[in-house]
């Protein structure tokens, strides 16, 4: 949505640096197979910048064209080649239709229920689905919609997926839902 997209652009505009990501994705980050790793709503890049580095290849989608100016900058600035989609996430049926990924990262950001009943057919088999991001807690907390929160042990049964790992915790960032799944 056009509103989306410069809300976040504005956001972004305002930050510098992409920052280091993020703990639970480091503790899981091993768990990903080698290959093709879609980043889901990448922000300002810094999983698919990192998973870069260690030889993955990397498509990044996102509705804000300034973060993503700021990934390819960033990427082109060290050497590294990656995929940018700027696309609208709300309104996903459209995308990646040809093609299945080893693995997709989504950090901070709570998929349409659209997206997530369509989400598996983009990993191949055996692919991994890595996704941590706030939960009610601190929806409540912050004040952020809680329609935007994770909530407790509620995509435990994604169609498609089996949940390997469930984790409910609070970091330094805030209170937070983990979860890496497996598509059968
Ligand atoms: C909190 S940031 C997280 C960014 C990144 N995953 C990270 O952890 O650094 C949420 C991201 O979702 C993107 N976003 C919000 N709504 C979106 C939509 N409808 N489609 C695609 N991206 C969207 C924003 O531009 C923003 O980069």
């Amino acid at each position: 949505m056009e509103t989306d997209r410069i809300r976040w652009n504005e956001k972004h505009a305002a930050k510098t640096g992409s920052g280091d990501p993020d703990l639970f994705f480091l503790k899981h980050s091993d768990s990903l197979l080698p290959g093709q790793t879609l980043d889901l709503a990448c922000g300002r890049g810094r999983h698919a910048l990192y998973l870069a580095t260690l030889g993955h290849g990397i498509t990044a989608v996102d509705i804000s064209d300034v973060a993503l100016d700021y990934l390819q900058n960033r990427a082109a600035d060290n050497g590294i080649e990656l995929k940018i989609v700027q696309a609208d996430l709300d309104q996903p049926e459209n995308l990646f239709a040809e093609q299945s990924f080893d693995n997709i990262v989504c950090i901070n950001f709570r998929p349409p229920d659209r997206l997530l009943a369509i989400l598996p057919r983009w990993l191949r088999p055996g692919g991994k689905f890595l996704w941590c991001s706030f939960n009610e807690i601190q929806a409540a907390i912050k004040g952020f919609p809680v329609t935007l929160a994770l909530h407790k042990e509620a995509f435990l049964h994604i169609s498609g997926l089996e949940c390997l790992v469930y984790e409910r915790f609070e970091d330094h960032t805030g209170h937070r839902d983990g979860y890496l799944f497996v598509k059968k």
